[in-house]
């Protein structure tokens, strides 16, 4: 085909394109597989890629996304980032040393392009959204095939097919969204259980958070949409569904026909043949009594709740805007006891955020003694430019934050060791979820509250909920056996 006939060929190729979504979006990636077919003859062999995701579940739940359309477009997938034909990073930009892992990848991947050009290396995900990041890549990083960001990652079919066509790099960055579009292809990574989406973005811009400005305003899928997602994911062998949101307690404030987040799970736990349902992340402070209610009596939501308090003292909570002080905070634990026992609870908390000094420090220990948390992710604050935070004047020096951080850290592992333990001689249900990394012999399972469980097993139980019995805690895990009757 000459120059002129292959443009004439290409415009026609959009003129045809449908416009509305999902349409046109299978649409191209159609046009994406025939091009990459054409490339898999010349190399005699099938084009492969290899998606790394950084940071939430929010992102591995997109990567799934990402890699449903690659498969449709006729990619297999590659064992490492070295052989693959195509890498994505889907990225993450929540904290500075997020940032930093992508750049340093990235420099090794630009080695290997240069040994093998037709590599191509795509980057989308948070980190995309920062205008200084994409700045940064198309200055020092021209090897950069693609870029994309939050908002748009639906389009990626499109950007594909565009970067086949213009053979030049592509960089495709929307502000903001209000959009929410369905129904394309996805693979995911466990047969029996799934994340799914059930709104995007957040308001409450703590701080210290960035994810507001990368992810946008705060919208809720139609619940419709949700319930057909979960039903068909069932029928596909999911028996497990994790709801996700940067906040899903305030789901369906902004609907059409607002809704409560305790009412949609009300509507999950209907879906026949649904087994588990989990959820995250809880904002303390819009964490309802209806909430409380609907898991006390449900059967299918797991006893486990992620409830990040960020800092014990009420002075810093303010400063983070978090809207809740200590007292409530404890308060609203006491009352979640009172409804489940025996629920496990886990948090996020920041050391070293601007102004904290050794009381408010103290105070957050005496949370974590108070809570007595199954476990905590712990973090060193990190400022990340645009966020109120990073302009406060008295930034906690490093060596304090980080003296404070090993000791936060040691108390809370010390705690959830105990905690953990008091499963010990009690029989479970667990989802059997694979065969143990560690030991071929033994199968890897989690139960309700979240912990992992490692007992003697066939290999064909995956995807099934057994009883097994905890005969040891080990800390953060037990050794089990198959319960009577299993
Ligand atoms: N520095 C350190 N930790 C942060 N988090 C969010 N932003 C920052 C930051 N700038 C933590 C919070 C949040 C978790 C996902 O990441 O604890 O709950
Ligand atoms: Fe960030 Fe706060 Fe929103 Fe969580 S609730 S994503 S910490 S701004």
């Amino acid at each position: 085909m000459s120059n002129q006939e292959n443009k004439t060929e290409q415009s026609k190729i959009y003129k045809e394109a449908p416009v509305t979504e999902p349409e046109r979006q299978y649409y191209f990636i159609e046009q994406a597989r025939k091009e990459a077919e054409k490339q898999s003859r010349e190399l005699g062999r099938p084009l492969s890629f290899c998606c790394v995701t950084f940071g939430c579940q929010m992102n591995a739940r997109d990567s799934e996304k990402l890699t449903g359309i690659l498969e449709q477009a006729g990619y297999v997938e590659a064992e490492n980032e070295e052989e693959a034909d195509f890498v994505i990073y889907n990225t993450c930009t929540v904290r500075e040393n997020a940032n930093t892992r992508v750049y340093g990848r990235l420099g090794q991947l630009g080695r290997m392009k240069k040994q093998h050009p037709h590599k191509m290396i795509a980057l989308c995900g948070c980190m995309m959204q920062e205008p200084e990041v994409v700045e940064k890549l198309k200055k020092s990083y021209r090897f950069v095939d693609l870029i994309f960001g939050t908002h748009n990652i639906f389009k990626f079919a499109e950007l594909l097919y565009r970067r086949f066509e213009t053979g030049q790099m592509v960089v495709d960055i929307w502000k903001d969204t209000d959009k929410i579009v369905e129904d394309l292809p996805v693979e995911r990574k466990y047969p029996f259980k799934s994340g799914v989406n059930i709104m995007f973005g957040c308001n409450n811009f703590c701080s210290y958070c960035i994810v507001p400005y990368v992810r946008g305003r705060e919208r809720s899928r139609n619940p419709r949409d949700i319930i057909r997602e979960i039903k068909n994911l069932v029928a596909d062998g999911v028996v497990e569904v994790m709801l996700l949101g940067q906040n899903v307690n305030s789901y369906g404030k902004n609907l059409e026909e607002p809704m409560s987040f305790a009412e949609l799970l009300r509507q999950v736990e209907q879906i026949e043949g649904l087994k588990r349902i989990r959820f995250m992340t809880s904002h303390p402070k819009d964490l309802s009594d209806e909430l409380i209610e609907v898991m006390a009596e449900s059967k299918k939501i797991c006893r486990h709740l992620h409830l990040p308090v960020q800092s014990g003292s009420s002075r810093i909570l303010k400063q983070m805007n978090r809207r809740y002080t200590k007292e409530q905070y404890l308060e609203l634990v006491e009352k979640i006891r009172r409804a489940m026992p025996d629920i496990s609870l886990t948090t996020d908390i920041i050391v070293g955020f601007p102004g904290e000094t050794e009381e408010d420090f103290e105070e957050t220990l005496d949370v974590v003694r108070k809570v007595r948390y199954d476990s905590a992710f712990t973090f060193l604050y990190s400022p990340r430019t645009g966020t109120p935070a990073a302009a406060m004047e008295n930034q906690v020096p490093e060596a304090v934050a980080k003296e404070r951080f090993d000791r936060l850290l040691k108390e809370v592992q010390e705690i959830a060791s105990q905690v953990c333990a008091v499963h010990e001689g009690t029989t479970q249900e667990v989802l059997v979820e694979s065969v143990s990394e560690h030991d071929p012999s033994l199968l890897t399972g989690r139960m309700s509250n979240n912990l992992l469980v490692h007992f003697p097993g066939e290999k064909s139980l995956i995807g099934t909920l057994v009883p097994v019995y905890l005969k040891e805690a080990k800390g953060f895990y037990y050794m089990g056996m198959p319960a009577d009757g299993a």
